[in-house]
């Protein structure tokens, strides 16, 4: 693993569980809160009334998702396929055992309700209340900073206190391909701790062999009001 490079390494924090007892295993809130607001974004659950919205954002520009986003080849293709995605995802975040641990989440356009991309808390490790952030924006609406905005978003949703509308996370991940320069922006943007290089670790269609990029983020280094990293 690296030395940490980003500002949060820079910061030298500590986690706040230092020793004694593990936590118990961390549960999606219930009720769950499905919808987050951003200076101009609204993130929030899919509905199945969403679905030619989806295939609109997506079809914009279908190829510019690859290599990145293989799915788009072989999935989300018609209305109702993207309704059937929906469902997919109703059905992994209301899943009840083994406990959910996929959250996807579409963003927004607040004033217009233009579905522009998608984001969500995958791969959720419940011994460690930890997620992993991916993401997507829709072509014509990217270089805007709307993923960088909904990421930090997503952030403090996360972070936030259960009982208040926040999932109660205390770690967040993101991982994404060496060569995919544009989604490298969004976490050094916002700060976010380079954690590892995972040399040759994924096949990235086209290139080969291809290294993985992961940043990290913990609770007590975000400023979950502000929506950015403290002290930034
Ligand atoms: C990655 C993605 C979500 C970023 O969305 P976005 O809304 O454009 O992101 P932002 O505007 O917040 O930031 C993008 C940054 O990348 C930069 N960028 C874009 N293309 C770039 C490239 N080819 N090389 C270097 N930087 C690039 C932009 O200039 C911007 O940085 P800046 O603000 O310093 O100028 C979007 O490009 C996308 O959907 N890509 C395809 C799917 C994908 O790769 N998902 C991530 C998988 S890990």
């Amino acid at each position: 693993m690296s030395t940490p490079t980003g500002e949060a390494g820079r910061a030298g924090t500590k986690s706040a569980i230092a020793s004694g007892e593990a936590p118990a295993p961390w549960r999606a809130p219930s009720p769950l809160e499905g919808r987050f607001e951003t200076e101009r974004l609204v993130l929030r659950f899919w509905e199945p009334t969403d679905a030619a919205g989806m295939l609109a954002a997506i079809n914009v520009e279908r190829e510019s998702f690859l290599p990145w986003l293989p799915w788009v080849r072989t999935d989300n293709r018609t209305v109702e396929e993207c309704g059937a995605a929906i469902e997919r995802m109703r059905g992994k975040r209301e899943r009840v055992e083994p406990a959910a641990d996929d959250f996807t989440i579409g963003m927004f356009e607040k004033s217009t309700g233009l579905p522009l991309g998608g984001t969500g808390l995958h791969r959720i490790q419940h011994e460690w209340h930890e997620a992993e952030i991916g993401y997507w924006v829709r072509a014509d609406w990217r270089g805007r900073g709307v993923c960088t905005e909904a990421v930090a978003g997503l952030i403090s949703w996360a972070f936030g206190e259960r009982g208040r509308g926040g999932w109660g996370l205390r770690r967040i991940h993101i991982r994404c391909s060496g060569r995919n320069l544009a989604s490298q922006r969004v976490p050094r943007k916002l700060g976010l701790r380079e954690e590892a290089r995972l040399v040759g670790e994924r096949w990235t269609e086209g290139a080969g062999w291809d290294d993985t990029l992961v940043w990290g983020v913990l609770r007590e280094e975000w400023d979950v009001a502000g929506q950015r990293l403290r002290g930034k």
